[in-house]
């Protein structure tokens, strides 16, 4: 099976005093500063409309930059890169697609062999607890099932960057946890550099090297906080653990700060 680990080792994100109007009322991004190194997984947090999607979309390519610099690894972003893999928190797969097909689909226009394919599409849907599953369609799985194949067609394509908007953002308290664990566990197999957005501190927490907190549009950073926790973590046993809930706390009062447009000090 292909792997990506000479990719992931030069796979840094940058953006360099970045703003983003999309009219003039309406200011999504404002001197918008990010690093993130190869292999690190950073969750994005922060209010409702402060243009955290509008981040992600300028990073795959989706948006035209309009001022400041982004680099994703080492060139400028481009819609469709193989370098970056995209996911979202709706139903993104094909309907009429099994889901062996869905998990192939990535990598078959990016022409990687049929037999490659297949077997990395195969193994990546039997990690996400889909075996017996390969055949179905979308409409006869559940929507956490649904979101474990998006999962695996994610994984299974070899792009060194992975952006994910609230990918477990629709589902029930506890299918999310499972999910959350499944990706930790391949994101450790396999580490990527990953953007990662959600509204879940809890899920920031388990999944992430730093949690970057964003301020009211026009968003900015207001607070960048490392997670020291070991890995590899689960929120359930992360419960017990006393600076998991020392973390959340802080979170908790930078968000609230976050939406009173206060200023915080980078916490680094
Ligand atoms: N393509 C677009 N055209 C016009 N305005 C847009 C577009 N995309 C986003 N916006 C505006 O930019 C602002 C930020 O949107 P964005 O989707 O980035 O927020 P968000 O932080 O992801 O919010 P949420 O947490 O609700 O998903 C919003 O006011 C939105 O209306
Ligand atoms: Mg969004």
């Amino acid at each position: 099976m292909g792997s990506i680990s000479a990719e992931v080792a030069s796979a840094s994100i940058e953006l360099l005093e970045v703003r983003h109007a999309f009219s003039t009322d309406v200011l999504a991004l404002s001197d918008f500063t990010l690093s993130i190194a190869p292999r690190e997984f950073v969750s994005i947090i922060g209010p409702s409309d402060c243009g955290k999607t509008t981040v992600l979309n300028l990073v795959a390519g989706l948006l035209p930059v309009q001022t400041g610099t982004i680099i994703v690894a080492g060139a400028a972003p481009t819609a469709g890169h193989h370098d970056v893999a995209y996911m979202l928190a709706r139903d993104c797969l094909y309907p009429w697609l099994t889901a062996q097909q869905n998990a192939e689909m990535g990598n078959r226009v990016r022409r990687m062999k049929p037999a490659e394919c297949s077997h990395r599409a195969r193994a990546l849907l039997h990690a996400v607890g889909l075996k017996g599953f390969e055949d179905s369609y979308p409409k006869q799985l559940s929507h956490g099932m649904r979101q474990r194949a998006a999962l695996a067609r994610t994984f299974a394509m070899l792009s060194p960057v992975l952006l994910m908007d609230e990918p477990f953002g629709a589902l029930d308290a506890q299918t999310k946890l499972v999910l959350g664990e499944l990706l930790d566990r391949l994101w450790e197999h396999e580490q990527r550099t990953v953007l990662f957005i959600t509204h879940d501190l809890a899920e920031a927490i388990a999944l992430s090297d730093r949690v970057i907190v964003m301020s009211r549009r026009p968003g900015r950073i207001i607070a960048n906080v490392k997670i020291p926790l070991p890995r590899p973590r689960s929120v359930r046993a992360m419960q017990k653990d006393p600076q998991f809930h020392e973390i959340y706390a802080q979170l908790w009062t930078l968000l609230e700060q976050a939406l009173t447009e206060e200023f915080v000090e980078d916490s680094i």
